[in-house]
């Protein structure tokens, strides 16, 4: 397809495909606006399940996509899993089932700012726009959640430049806080961060080699995740602990491992 970016989504035609499956999928499917990055965009969150507008008792779950600005294939991915949800629901059990069972929570681009500016600007930009102190610009964004937020500057570096700097405190950014607010407002069950590139799916934690207290169910799930990919398409998925591939601190999912107790999981 010809977009501004090919097959890939910039921000207005990911908003575009947001507000379509709105108006075409209303009996499944409500749009959020969690708030708003640094230069202005929407930040969007999509809840798919059946009678949406209810907040029924029921299971949820979260989603997340395109922290890094330059992993365009990490809005993809969520997105073509909320239309497979919406498209599918009428004529597949098993999709169905889930949306009656549980509540889907959706938020395909975490990080607007970035992703535009690595489509326009520079391929590789990966953090988001920060304008710093120093005059260099973009904080991190899986390295600026709170729990052992800058623990050391092997996970996550204090300088402005790095690319993995974390920023001035721990939820310095509007793109990260957006997130922590949902998960206060929602009780998510599990979250799920989408990355790129690597097929691995990743468990806390990312900040130390040491075991987390929920290490054996995490990589219970996270075996069985690869199970049920290697299922569809052959395709291996290696389960591991996040701080096999190399220690970070401040990361998505050993914030929601870490505060909210469930099971969390980068998926390269
Ligand atoms: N590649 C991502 C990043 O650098 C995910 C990191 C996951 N955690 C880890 N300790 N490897 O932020
Ligand atoms: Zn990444």
């Amino acid at each position: 397809r010809g977009g501004l970016n090919g097959a890939y989504h910039s921000y207005a035609e990911t908003e575009q495909e947001l507000l379509r499956l709105e108006r075409d999928y209303p009996a499944v499917l409500r749009l959020f606006r969690l708030g708003t990055s640094l230069e202005g965009r929407t930040i969007f969150a999509l809840k798919i399940s059946d009678r949406p507008a209810l907040d029924e008792d029921e299971p949820e779950v979260l989603f997340l996509g395109c922290h890094h600005a330059r992993e365009w294939i990490s809005v993809e991915v969520p997105l073509l899993f909320a239309r497979h949800l919406a498209e599918h629901w009428a004529t597949d059990a098993d999709v169905r089932r889930s949306l009656e069972e549980a509540e889907i929570w959706i938020v395909p681009l975490v990080n607007p700012d970035g992703l535009d500016y690595s489509i326009q600007t520079y391929r590789w930009w990966r953090k988001n726009r920060r304008y710093n102190a120093d005059g260099s610009f973009g904080v991190d964004l899986n390295r600026n959640y709170a729990y052992m937020w800058g623990a050391d500057d092997d996970g996550s570096s204090p300088a402005p430049s790095s690319e993995v700097y974390r920023g001035a405190g721990p939820f310095s950014e509007p793109e990260t806080a957006v997130v922590r607010e949902l998960c206060r407002e929602r009780s998510f069950l599990t979250v799920v961060s989408y990355h790129s590139y690597g097929q691995l799916i990743l468990y806390p934690w990312g900040w130390t080699d040491q075991p987390s207290p929920r290490a054996a169910l995490d990589r219970a799930l996270a075996v069985r995740m690869a199970e049920l990919i290697r299922a569809v398409n052959g395709r291996d998925y290696a389960p591991e602990p996040a701080s096999q591939l190399y220690l970070t601190n401040g990361d998505t999912v050993d914030y929601i491992g870490g505060t909210l107790g469930i099971p969390a999981f980068t998926v390269e």
